[in-house]
């Protein structure tokens, strides 16, 4: 049986996260936080000083991820990383930095294939990331690509750490924003690139709900 999925790509800060909460929790469909995938394996290398270079060490490590997500009401997803509470650490500069330095590793990206396709569950998954469309969905029924200004995503990026109550700086934020992009788009393998047919958005001037809407009518979903 067809299990529909929902590819939802774009770069850190394009909203894709937020929106992508928003439908599967309208769709009543599961979600995948693809970018948690890396940035859990990256949290591992850190904390297990594991070798970043070492490729098979690096795919190994995602391989043995002991982890739990756990839907909130809110629509938030709880993660558990051998059982703590991982949410704020995810977020953190270096953890962000090392997600997009390893997510270049051939080896990751094969072996958090598996993992990533087993949400596909009824009645349906709304997929968040960078290759969602591109690689690990490609028969995805709905692909969005949503992107954003750096600067606008940079602002974005320093509110949401600002209320989980991390210290954050703006123009570092920036930086590090565009850094990452050059890393995600020049990479080989699964550059981030709007899929073949998607359906790109840029939510620099738009609310979330708007944003929220066009997918829908672009789904044809009327609310
Ligand atoms: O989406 P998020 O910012 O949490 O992702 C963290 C990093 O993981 C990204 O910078 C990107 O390098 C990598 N990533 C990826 N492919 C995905 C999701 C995330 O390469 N599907």
């Amino acid at each position: 049986k067809h299990v529909p999925v929902i590819a939802v790509d774009g770069p850190s800060g394009s909203g894709k996260g937020t929106i992508s909460q928003i439908l599967a929790t309208k769709l009543g469909y599961h979600l995948l936080d693809s970018g948690a995938l890396y940035r859990l394996t990256a949290l591992s290398v850190i904390e297990q000083s594991i070798n970043p270079e070492d490729k098979k060490a690096v795919a190994e490590a995602a391989l043995n991820l002991d982890v739990v997500f756990e839907p909130q009401p809110d629509g938030e997803q709880k993660v558990l990383l051998d059982g703590e509470d991982v949410g704020v650490k995810l977020r953190l500069d270096e953890t962000s930095a090392m997600a997009s330095k390893i997510a270049a590793i051939p080896e990751l990206r094969e072996a958090l294939l598996t993992r990533q396709r087993q949400f596909r569950q009824e009645p349906g998954l709304v997929a968040d990331g960078r290759d969602m469309g591109t690689v690990v969905f490609t028969d995805a029924d709905f692909k969005i690509f949503l992107t954003a200004s750096p600067e606008i995503r940079a602002e974005r990026r320093y509110k949401q750490l600002i209320e989980k109550g991390v210290d954050a700086n703006i123009s570092h934020l920036l930086k590090s924003i565009i850094d990452r992009d050059e890393r995600d788009r020049t990479r080989t393998v699964a550059p981030l690139v709007p899929a073949e047919g998607a359906f790109v958005i840029d939510s620099s001037q738009l609310s979330i709900d708007e944003v929220v809407q066009q997918i829908l009518d672009f789904m044809g979903f009327s609310e």
